[in-house]
């Protein structure tokens, strides 16, 4: 990839993250409907849905032969190279329930690898980017993952689907094993924005299930640039779809992965 082209992208995703920030922001504690989707609890509003609006426009104007992956609307392939990776709105519980920890995220895939990736949490003007190869940045400062080396000093971070079927017992099993091990475990509602938390520090690692290629396209980019470790729970490259997802500053890597690649029982 062109460096002057892939910055130009970057230039593109930043300023399209901001703007639908904004629009994010315009509905901030002011909806009139909240819609079901798969079940009672996973939900949809006008925020999601004028926020995708918004940044798949904006694609579909200055990069038309792009193809689009975006949570709330399919949109037709043009089998290109490129593939934009979007969550309009990721945390939309915590949106509905005004709990400022939400973000849009976008990352770019060009040939199946994520180039760029953006994280956007406007209720507290946090803007996070990457682009591989460049390092990770927080409102244009750098950012590390932490240096923790031992589960028994870590603070981490972990999300639950909303399907609750068997794995979700078994998820509920590794919560308390790891949580054993640990300073403690958050859960905040926000995948992209866990994703970044554990690239700038605050966290030393994240581990979820059921997420999807919109919640860890840009995230994982961020993490990675900033020195820290993605892979699926047994170790391996994580899964696109977001099945597995384990993700450190590396030094806790093998300690977590032991744990979640432990056999059901
Ligand atoms: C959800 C959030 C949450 C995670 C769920 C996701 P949404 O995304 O990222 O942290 O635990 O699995 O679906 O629905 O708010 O975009
Ligand atoms: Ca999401
Ligand atoms: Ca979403």
């Amino acid at each position: 990839m062109n460096p002057d082209f892939q910055e130009k992208l970057l230039r593109f995703t930043l300023q399209t993250a901001r703007e639908a920030g904004t629009i994010l922001m315009s509905h901030y504690g002011n909806l009139q409907k909240i819609k079901q989707k798969s079940s009672a609890i996973d939900l949809v509003t006008a925020a999601d849905v004028d926020s995708e609006k918004y940044i798949v426009n904006e694609i579909q104007s200055c990069y038309p032969a792009h193809d689009i992956l975006t949570e709330e609307t399919p949109v037709e392939s043009q089998n290109s190279d490129f593939l934009w990776v979007i969550d309009p709105l990721d945390g939309t519980t915590n949106f509905v329930h005004q709990l400022p920890i939400f973000a849009v995220s976008i990352g770019l895939q060009y040939l199946g690898k994520t180039i760029v990736g953006v994280v956007f949490n406007p209720a507290v003007d946090k803007l996070f980017h990457a682009s591989s190869g460049f390092g990770s940045f927080l409102n244009n400062k750098p950012i590390h993952s932490s240096s923790t080396i031992t589960l028994s000093d870590s603070l981490l971070v972990t999300g639950f689907p909303y399907t609750h079927d068997n794995y979700w017992n078994h998820g509920f099993t590794l919560f308390k094993d790891i949580y054993s091990k640990t300073r403690g475990v958050r859960r905040l509602g926000a995948a992209a924005l866990d994703f970044c938390f554990t690239a700038m520090g605050r966290f030393d690692g994240y581990w979820e299930f059921g997420l999807q290629p919109w919640d860890i396209c840009a995230g994982a980019l961020i993490l990675q640039e900033a020195g820290g470790k993605v892979t699926d729970w047994d170790g391996s490259e994580f899964p696109f779809s977001g099945d597995r997802i384990l993700a450190t500053n590396g030094e806790i890597h093998r300690e977590l992965e032991a744990v979640l690649s432990r056999k059901k029982t």
